[in-house]
């Protein structure tokens, strides 16, 4: 979280900086700034292009930083917004993390005689590397750095020094971008596309000076480190609207593609197995084991429910899902039979970087299911399955959710048959992935009846989300969508737990939205809400096609094809987000910046 964008060239840097902070405004959008060397510093509230705004056109400087703040430390105050500066107002600073001991390093800056004016930890530093600065910028963040606990990736530039500028990475992502007679940083590739596909991936621990020229690497020690550029594929056209309102409506659009590049070259559909170059090496000791933990936070904790019933339902393999923010305070018992799973769209996501860590710690295998190559827990796993998904740029998770799902059951399809799933039953999980991309084009197709089915459920308060088996996941992740788009209070129960309390929520004015494809616990799922419609409360349900019962028990119906029972919830995922999507919409709300969020959360 909190975006970090900074230029060193020959260009006007404002627009350059302005631009880049819009893409990276997913990771924060509660204030923003920007300062250019030579030019000034203008800091505000609110998004990007309120600050784009103040800037005035007068500023030629060409050089300088920005920052979009997802607040930690202080309210989303202009005071509070970044860069922050020295006590000489000519060293100032960018940061994404959290200082830890900011407070112990802000004591002893105050018996200094500093004075501070925002209530941040970022300040602290700022004041912190201006007192330490004899003349070299380097040398004083190295100097500063020495003190500081907390995670921090840091952009610092000088008014006296306008063309170096010093970064730092121990926890939070930095991506160097290289252009002709002018450089880059950011917070992650994204922004860097439209200027440069070569980029280089700071790690944690190291610092750089970055000029119009050249880049160089070190240690905090000031050991030099080499790291030769990588080539970025995602394409620019990812990162636009391309037509649509939001990027969560291009994004849901996406899904029958995100499912065509997940699956592409992966699938072996006669000999009904899965190819999956990245943990090939690995499996067979994937198939050997006797546990698999799935670690991740948000939608891929989800994700990772229903992976967990793929695997054991088709694979035999005993699966845990942990929340990366309780795994990682978690007694992990070291075991070869024992491998850990992190699922994670930015592969950034901090609990679960902090799970794969303490995992590895202990000696497990781990793996990963990412979709931003380059990212720290791909990088840090030992192994994974790349999601192609292309950059998704709405805060809910979409795309990223189903690519997820998608990799999960190659994963699945790949275990199972090391395992003893049969060649026929092999044949038809691959042959229904083969066959997915249509059938989610065919919920798209209709998504105008979803909208209008939401228009009548955006006048409620509540909402209600049941699914049983593989749909239970499906169900919580319905109602997360609900939530972070809508503002809407919904929950989510297994349909068979209704009863145990929640139900007495009901009434005609609480919905529910019930999950209920053709399957084996279909049965069971109508008397689930036979249960609900007693209370008189509005019922949505999903089903299969061709299912004309259904619309007996619910006042509303929507039928998705049916595919492979494994790839079912894949399907019936897609009109929950229409769902969301549209009841955000007819709520007139931001529904790709929804309020307190922020899409890649690199604080625990
Ligand atoms: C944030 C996002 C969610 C996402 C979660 C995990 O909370 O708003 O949409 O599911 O982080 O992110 P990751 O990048 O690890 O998948």
């Amino acid at each position: 979280m909190c975006g970090i964008f900074g230029y060193v060239g020959q260009r006007p840097a404002a627009p350059i900086i302005l631009d880049g902070l819009r893409a990276l405004e997913y990771r924060g959008y509660d204030s923003a700034g920007v300062y250019v060397a030579g030019s000034g510093v203008v800091k505000a509230t609110g998004p990007v292009d309120i600050v784009a705004s103040l800037v005035p056109k007068t500023w030629t400087g060409t050089s300088g930083i920005g920052h979009t703040r997802w607040a930690t430390h202080g309210p989303p105050t202009e005071r509070n917004a970044h860069p922050h500066s020295d006590m000489s107002d000519s060293l100032w600073i960018v940061h994404n993390g959290i200082i830890e001991n900011y407070q112990a390093l802000k004591e002893g800056l105050l018996m200094q005689g500093v004075q501070f004016s925002s209530d941040t930890d970022t300040e602290v530093l700022a004041k912190l590397i201006g007192s330490l600065y004899r003349g070299d910028v380097r040398e004083a963040v190295l100097a500063a750095l020495s003190l500081v606990e907390g995670a921090y990736g840091i952009a610092v530039m000088s008014e006296h020094d306008p063309y170096r500028l010093v970064v730092a990475r121990q926890g939070s992502p930095l991506v160097i971008g290289l252009g002709t007679g002018e450089n880059f940083v950011a917070s992650d590739a994204a922004p860097l596309l439209i200027h440069t596909k070569d980029v280089v991936y700071l790690t944690d621990g190291e610092v750089a000076v970055i000029d119009r020229q050249s880049y160089s690497i070190t240690n905090r020690a000031g050991k030099a480190h080499t790291r030769l550029p990588e080539r970025i594929e995602w394409s620019v056209e990812t990162l636009q609207k391309n037509g649509y309102a939001h990027f969560m409506e291009k994004e849901i659009f996406e899904a029958p593609s995100v499912v065509e590049n997940t699956i592409r070259g992966r699938l072996l559909l006669e000999r009904g197995r899965a190819k999956l170059g990245g943990i090939e090496a690995h499996l067979p000791h994937l198939a050997s084991l006797e546990r698999l933990l799935i670690v991740g936070c948000g939608s891929a904790y989800y994700a990772g429910q229903v992976g967990r019933i793929m695997l054991e339902e088709y694979g035999g393999l005993p699966v845990e899902v942990e929340l990366g923010s309780e795994f990682r305070y978690k007694r992990i018992f070291a075991h070869d039979k024992t491998a850990v799973l992190a699922i994670t769209q930015s592969g950034e996501t901090a609990d679960t970087l902090t799970s794969v860590r303490r995992a590895k710690e202990a000696g497990l295998l781990t793996l990963g299911i990412v979709n931003v190559v380059g990212s720290t827990i791909a990088r840090e796993t030992d192994a994974g399955i790349y999601n192609h998904a292309g950059p998704e740029v709405a805060v809910a998770s979409t795309k990223a959710f189903i690519s997820q799902l998608t990799a999960l059951a190659l994963l699945t399809l790949a275990v199972a048959r090391e395992r003893g799933l049969s060649l026929q039953d092999g044949q038809a999980i691959a042959q229904g992935l083969q066959e997915l991309p249509a059938a989610l084009q065919t919920v798209l197709d209709r998504a105008a009846e979803i909208k209008a089915i939401a228009a009548t459920y955006a006048t409620y308060r509540d909402a209600m989300f049941i699914g049983r088996k593989l749909h239970a996941p499906i169900a919580y992740e319905g109602a997360l969508k609900l939530k972070e788009v809508t503002y809407l209070h919904a929950e989510a129960y297994a349909g068979g737990e209704l009863k145990h309390g929640s139900i007495a929520l009901l009434d005609p004015s609480f919905p529910v939205v019930a999950l209920a494809p053709r399957d084996a616990v279909y049965e069971k799922m109508i008397s689930n809400i036979e249960e609900v419609r007693a209370r008189q409360a509005p019922v949505f349900a999903i089903g299969t096609a061709g299912d004309h019962d259904l619309s007996r028990v619910a006042n509303d119906v929507f039928l998705v094809p049916s595919v492979h029972p494994l790839l079912q919830p894949i399907v019936t995922v897609l009109p929950l987000q229409l769902f969301a999507y549209y009841v955000g919409v007819a709520r007139g709300l931001n529904v790709d910046r929804p309020r307190n969020l922020a899409k890649s959360v690199t604080v625990e």
